[in-house]
C-alpha cells in the first residue's frame, strides 16, 4: 500500500466496532476524527492511553472530533478490555474501537511496521478534517505512550489555520500570540485580526490567538 501523506483523502473503509458496524466517512460525518491504533487489548500502556481518550471525552467533543481506536484484537475481547479500562481508569469508553482481526484497515492505513512487530499494530494518529483530508499523522512505538495533551494541542493549531487563517508557533499553548500565514496580505490584516498585530519581520507577523 502506499504510504498516507498530508492532504491525501484518508482511504474509506467499513468495520465492525465497538459500537457496531460503520462505514468510516459516514462516521466521520461533518465532525474531525482522530484514528489511533494500539498494539493489543489488556496491556498496560494501551489502558492508559484508552483510558486517557475517554477521560478526555469532552475535550474532544468541544472540538468537534471522534475519537476511534484500532487493534487487530476481536470484539469480544475489546468488550472484556472496555469493562478493565473503566474500572481501572475510572471512566466510561464512549467511543469505538475497531476489530481488526483481518487487519483490513491496519494495512490500509500501514499500521503494521513489519520490523517493530509483524503482528501487532504500532501506535499510529490520524487527525482527519470534515473533508476527510488527512491532516496529521504520528506513529509511536508501543512502549511509549501517547501524550493526548499534545495531539488536543496539534487539534487546536489545525483548526486555527482551518478556521482563522493562522499558524502556531513553536512550543505554542492555548492563549499565545499566532502566526499570521504568509498567504495573508499586509493589506487583509486590519479586517481578519481585528485584535491587531505585531510585524516583527515582513515574514513573521503575530496576532493574538483570534478564537477566544
Ligand atoms: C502496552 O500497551 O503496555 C504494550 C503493548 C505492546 C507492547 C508493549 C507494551
Amino acid at each position: 500500500m502506499a504510504h498516507i501523506r498530508l492532504g491525501d483523502e484518508a482511504p474509506n473503509f467499513t468495520a465492525q466496532t465497538s459500537k457496531g458496524e460503520i462505514n468510516f466517512h459516514d462516521w466521520i460525518g461533518d465532525h474531525w476524527a482522530i484514528l489511533f491504533s494500539h498494539p493489543a487489548d489488556y496491556t498496560p500502556v494501551c489502558t492508559t492511553e484508552l483510558g486517557t481518550v475517554a477521560n478526555y471525552s469532552a475535550e474532544f467533543a468541544k472540538r468537534k472530533v471522534k475519537p476511534i481506536a484500532l487493534s487487530v484484537d476481536g470484539l469480544e475481547s475489546h468488550k472484556g478490555w472496555i469493562n478493565d479500562i473503566n474500572e481501572t481508569q475510572d471512566t466510561e469508553v464512549d467511543f469505538p474501537i475497531i476489530a481488526d482481526e483481518d487487519r483490513k484497515v491496519a494495512e490500509l492505513y500501514d499500521m503494521i511496521h513489519p520490523n517493530a512487530d509483524n503482528k501487532l499494530t504500532v501506535r499510529s494518529v490520524f487527525i482527519i478534517d470534515p473533508s476527510k483530508k488527512v491532516k496529521l499523522t504520528l506513529t509511536y512505538p508501543a512502549s511509549t505512550g501517547r501524550n493526548f495533551d499534545e495531539l488536543l494541542r496539534v487539534i487546536d493549531s489545525l483548526q486555527l489555520t482551518a478556521y482563522h487563517k493562522v499558524a502556531t508557533p513553536a512550543n505554542w499553548n492555548h492563549g499565545d500570540d499566532c502566526v499570521i500565514v504568509p498567504a495573508v496580505k499586509n493589506e487583509e490584516i486590519a479586517d481578519l485580526f481585528p485584535k491587531g498585530h505585531k510585524e516583527v519581520k515582513p515574514y513573521l507577523r503575530l496576532t493574538p490567538q483570534p478564537n477566544i
